[in-house]
């Protein structure tokens, strides 16, 4: 192993920049040539390659974003485009790579690892929706930017007594909005992983009037439906005015938080040690505390899971 390349797919999140400068600064360490693939598996089939020194990760490790910029394909997950990307992989004598993404990302990296070509994954997706892995490089921060914008939202909604919907992100998961319906004191939250009823989300909020608190918070994961069609529901149903909130793009910038900083620096120089001491296929995962490296594999069938016990409390103290 003497050529790594590194390459972030897709959606961005915040850690991706401090997981590429661990690779980077890792392989270098380690006697290595690294490569940056520009536009994730996009740019591993055009063969758009640049040479990273130390310093092109310089400055990078508080950014958000990726400087290697991310990307969708759909002509990646064809075998053609597959061993196009291969073949440009041999051509530049590349001898393993590190995919830093999401589940999508990680299925990409397993063919590419069953067609012969040595692949590490870094999970890397604000979701926090991988399989094998408690922790996904991103959902810190995300967290954190939403419970700030949800904490501003609760100001207005206090002072205006009103309703507020706020939709999040995470795509089939309900982690982000778990986590942040929880921590900013959300009445209501409403994930894909529980059983919900929009009666009980009125009941919550009549509840609420009754005692006096005219001001209430949902956070419903976009995996449940639009905020735009729970304010509808809940108009039709009850005749109840709500304001809503759709976070969108906020949630995936922004300046990583110290926990995202670490994982990414932990995750991203475990990537390259696993790479020279010849493993493939694997993802760098944490569980318990610790870092583990299941094959794509056996992650895939060990499916992340939510916290139930969590959502029952929030539904127990918020209210
Ligand atoms: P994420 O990695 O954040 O889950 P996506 O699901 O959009 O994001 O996947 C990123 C990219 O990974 C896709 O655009 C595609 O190029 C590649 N990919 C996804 N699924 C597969 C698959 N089954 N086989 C090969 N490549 C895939
Ligand atoms: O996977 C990250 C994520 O932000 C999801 O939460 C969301 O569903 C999706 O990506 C949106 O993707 P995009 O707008 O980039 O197509």
């Amino acid at each position: 192993m003497k050529k790594i390349a590194v390459l972030t797919s897709g959606g961005d999140a915040p850690g991706m920049n401090a997981a590429i400068r661990a690779v980077v600064r890792r392989g270098i360490d380690l006697g290595l040539e690294v490569y940056g693939v520009r536009h994730g598996y996009v740019g591993l089939m055009a063969g758009d390659f640049i040479k990273m020194e130390l310093g092109s990760v310089g400055d990078i490790i508080h950014r958000g974003g990726t400087i290697l910029r991310s990307a969708r394909s759909e002509e990646f997950k064809t075998v053609e485009g597959q061993q196009k990307a291969i073949d440009q992989l041999k051509t530049a004598e590349i001898d393993g790579l590190v995919v830093i993404g999401g589940d999508g990302s990680f299925m990409g990296a397993g063919k590419l690892t069953e067609q012969g070509f040595p692949t590490i994954g870094v999970p890397g997706t604000i979701d926090n929706d991988i399989s094998g892995t408690d922790y996904s490089i991103g959902f810190d921060t995300a967290v954190n930017t939403v419970i700030e914008a949800i904490d501003k939202i609760r100001d207005t909604a206090y002072s205006h007594e009103r309703i507020c919907i706020v939709e999040v992100m995470g795509r089939n998961a309900g982690d982000i909005a778990l986590w942040t319906g929880l921590t900013s004191g959300a009445e209501s939250i409403l994930i894909p992983e529980a059983p919900y009823n929009f009666d009980d989300v009125i009941q919550r909020i009549q509840n609420g009037q009754e005692r006096g608190k005219m001001h209430s918070i949902i956070v419903v994961a976009e995996g449940v439906c639009s905020g735009e069609d729970l304010k509808n529901e809940i108009k039709a149903k009850a005749g109840l005015n709500t304001n809503v909130i759709v976070l969108g793009y906020l949630q995936r910038g922004g300046h990583p938080t110290a926990y995202d900083r670490m994982m990414a620096s932990r995750m991203g120089a475990r990537a390259v040690d696993l790479l020279l001491d010849g493993e493939k296929g694997l993802m760098v995962g944490w569980k318990k505390g610790q870092l583990v490296n299941p094959s794509f594999a056996e992650a895939a069938i060990e499916k992340h899971e939510i916290n139930l016990e969590d959502y029952s409390l929030a539904r127990s103290i918020s209210i």
